[in-house]
């Protein structure tokens, strides 16, 4: 069976946690789209151009320490603004969507660009506020000294830009279903995705 799930939505929004629930649940593959931006990144911080790091990147890249700190999340951001670097990641993340047994892929444009005929997308949203807290406490629990006031900024420039560019800008599908986490437990949260995706599944 080919199913895709899409699931995209702003910085910390919760998309990662409902997206491994998901797979988890249906016994689908996942794929983090934002690990590939920000392991390209990592390697543009290292040297390479955004366009060589982009065509160079090996599945193994995505398993690499320390692409969760801030700086390397800004880098994802400028490089995932580059039309050449997007390119060059659209067929290994098409691929995986259509593999047998079923995908879950998270990001900013699996629903618009790379999977326009997801057989269900969501679009997952929170207020700056409960997404910065949620990422402030991520990032101190793994060790980064931040403070809440960076994280928020941080988070801000970087929705600034990934739904302000040209390339394949951050916005929710039309036919995406729209999830509001900002007053919902994390299990409300992945009850309604569950759903969604239980919905279409009895569709056939
Ligand atoms: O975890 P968080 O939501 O903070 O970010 P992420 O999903 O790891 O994505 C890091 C950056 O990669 C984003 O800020 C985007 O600029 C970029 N990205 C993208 O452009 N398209 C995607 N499908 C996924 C991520």
């Amino acid at each position: 069976m080919v199913f895709t799930v899409a699931i995209d939505g702003p910085a910390a929004a919760g998309k990662g946690t409902i997206s491994r629930a998901v797979a988890a649940h249906f016994g689908f593959a996942h794929l983090d789209t934002g690990l590939i931006y920000r392991a390209t990144g990592r390697r543009v911080l290292d040297g390479d151009t955004p366009e060589q790091a982009a065509r160079a990147l090996k599945p193994a890249d995505l398993e690499a320490d320390g692409l969760r700190t801030p700086e390397v999340a800004q880098a994802a951001s400028r490089v995932a603004a580059i039309p050449e670097v997007r390119a060059a990641l659209v067929e290994f993340q098409r691929d995986f969507a259509r593999r047998e047994g079923g995908a879950v892929l998270d990001g900013r444009d699996i629903g618009t660009v790379i999977c326009p005929n997801a057989e269900v997308k969501l679009f997952v949203t929170a207020s700056d506020e409960v997404r910065a807290d949620r990422r402030y406490r991520e990032l101190v629990e793994g060790g980064h000294d931040v403070t809440p006031d960076g994280v928020l900024a941080d988070l801000r420039a970087r929705d600034a830009r990934d739904s302000g560019r040209e390339a394949a800008p951050m916005t929710a599908a039309a036919d995406a279903l729209l999830l509001d986490t900002s007053d919902m437990s994390i299990d409300a949260a992945v009850e309604a995705a569950v759903a969604a995706v239980a919905a279409r599944l009895a569709q056939g």
